[in-house]
């Protein structure tokens, strides 16, 4: 019978850069064996590879240079994290090691800031670009971090009336940058027409008539467009960069000092071994075509940012489980019980369907199965069972008697926690998983930390409200 190895082998190109097996037929993944890591600290288990954060960012910043010389672009590159992706300090410090700048979504994101620059990561001079709806706290920590000298927090506006906030309150900056977020069109098979995050193109100008220009400190520095379903090579997303870009030329001969474009995050990242997406051919096309529209338009090209959220932070994250039991339901169905749960600890793969890379651990020498794979919640939807590249799922038919089987989620390190709400309550009381982060020492050796321990039932109790009295109810005043 033919060996898990064989299967691998036959479907992919195997060993990857990326993932390989040792001598014991266990997975490495960034040449880290894994089996150690399980050893040492269990399942289930988050794990973050840091140096893959900074390779991305390197690639990335590779890439645009590449195409920026190709091109004889005249303008600059900047490269943004966005910490929607992963709030987490470790992520920021690894990513800020790299001199990178940043774009928040929320209030909540500016303490985070604030921290970075009192431990001096960052400097009043970093770029930090505030996208979001902006509710009065936002509004206010803007105003009052423009206030304190931060010279490049660039507010973008995302509605009409946000820039009045800053009008009336920001008195101490010489100079205020502003950006406008430019409502695109969302893909056709979406439910909506034009997004509802940012400004309609039509009142672009007049936002900027009225509002910027008549106000000497404040500058439209930039013009910002996101594509939700992503940098992908498709008539879609050219023809709304296209569109984009010659608004930006328009608004360029009525406002010189504009000399930025943000063109968002979506840079994909790789969710099955099997990936043809050719990332230098996409810059360069970026680049070549936002050219292509200013010199037709006799305009300067612009300087171009990005906020790589999933680019920056997915690929450094594994999520490692333990089948906890074999279960046949009928004559066809294989149902791999692991000891974790999809739908809080990878709620991306429920809620929207997302495919992560999927590879035991261990077992690569034993034959194969096709199974489907059961979280611990009581929820029928807690399962996964079909990959990017394949309708079913294989694994290892191993022996409950003799082995055990480890599994892993590959490159599951944006958005996961924060959308699972890490720490808090989760359907049927999951807790949130252990996290380790691997990296290397100056030497070069593998080093691991143990970041948090599993949730416990204690936090849960406190959030429930197990562990304080409730107060005594007031009467509520009815005029
Ligand atoms: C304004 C903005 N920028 C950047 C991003 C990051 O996107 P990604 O994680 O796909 O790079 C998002 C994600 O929603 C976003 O809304």
């Amino acid at each position: 019978m033919k060996r898990y190895i064989d299967l691998i082998q036959q479907t992919f190109e195997f060993p990857t850069r990326e993932f390989g097996i040792d001598e014991n037929n266990s997975l490495l993944f960034n040449n880290v064996p894994l089996m150690p890591i399980i050893e040492k600290y269990g399942t289930p288990l988050k794990i973050t590879y840091l140096p893959k954060i900074t390779e991305h960012i390197e690639n990335a910043r590779m890439m645009f240079r590449n195409a920026i010389k190709k091109y004889n672009y005249k303008g600059t590159y900047t490269y943004c994290y966005c910490t929607k992706s992963s709030h987490f300090k470790f992520v920021l410090d690894e990513a800020l090691k790299n001199g990178i700048h940043l774009e928040t979504s929320s209030a909540f994101d500016m303490p985070i800031i604030k921290a970075l620059h009192e431990e001096g990561k960052i400097s009043k001079s970093t770029y930090i670009i505030c996208n979001g709806h902006k509710r009065p706290q936002y509004l206010e920590y803007i105003s009052e971090m423009l206030n304190d000298g931060f010279e490049n927090l660039i507010p973008c506006l995302d509605n009409l009336d946000e820039i009045d906030h800053y009008l009336e309150h920001v008195d101490k900056a010489e100079q205020v940058q502003i950006a406008i977020r430019i409502a695109t069109d969302e893909e056709p098979n979406f439910p909506f027409y034009t997004s509802r995050l940012g400004i309609r193109y039509k009142d672009v100008d007049e936002i900027y008539l009225e509002k910027i220009k008549p106000n000497k400190r404040f500058k439209l520095k930039m013009l910002h467009f996101f594509i939700n379903s992503g940098i992908k090579d498709t008539a879609y997303y050219w023809s709304e960069l296209t569109r984009f870009m010659f608004k930006y030329c328009e608004m360029k001969k009525i406002c010189p000092e504009l000399d930025s474009i943000d063109i968002g995050g979506g840079m994909p990242i790789q969710t099955s071994v099997v990936f043809n997406y050719d990332y230098q051919a996409m810059i360069d096309e970026i680049i070549e075509n936002i050219q292509w529209i200013c010199n037709k338009n006799n305009v300067p090209v612009p300087n171009i940012y990005t906020e790589f959220g999933s680019y920056t932070v997915g690929e450094s994250g594994a999520t490692l489980y333990k089948v906890i039991d074999i279960k046949q339901q009928n004559d066809r169905e294989f149902w791999y019980m692991i000891d974790g749960s999809f739908i809080t600890q990878l709620p991306d793969s429920w809620g929207i369907g997302q495919k992560y890379i999927m590879l035991p651990v261990n077992n690569w020498g034993l034959p194969y199965t096709k199974v489907n794979l059961g979280g611990l919640t009581c929820d029928s939807a807690d399962y996964y069972n079909t990959e990017a590249h394949s309708e079913d799922l294989y694994l290892p038919m191993f022996d409950e008697e003799i082995d055990d089987q480890y599994i892993g989620f590959f490159h599951t390190g944006a958005y996961q926690e924060s959308l699972g709400g890490y720490g808090g309550i989760q359907h049927c009381l999951i807790p949130a998983t252990k996290h380790v982060l691997v990296g290397q020492d100056e030497e070069g050796n593998l080093t691991t930390e143990l970041f948090a321990e599993e949730q416990d039932a204690e936090s849960m109790m406190k959030i429930l409200g197990y562990r304080s009295k409730r107060k005594k109810a007031e009467k509520l005043k009815l005029d």
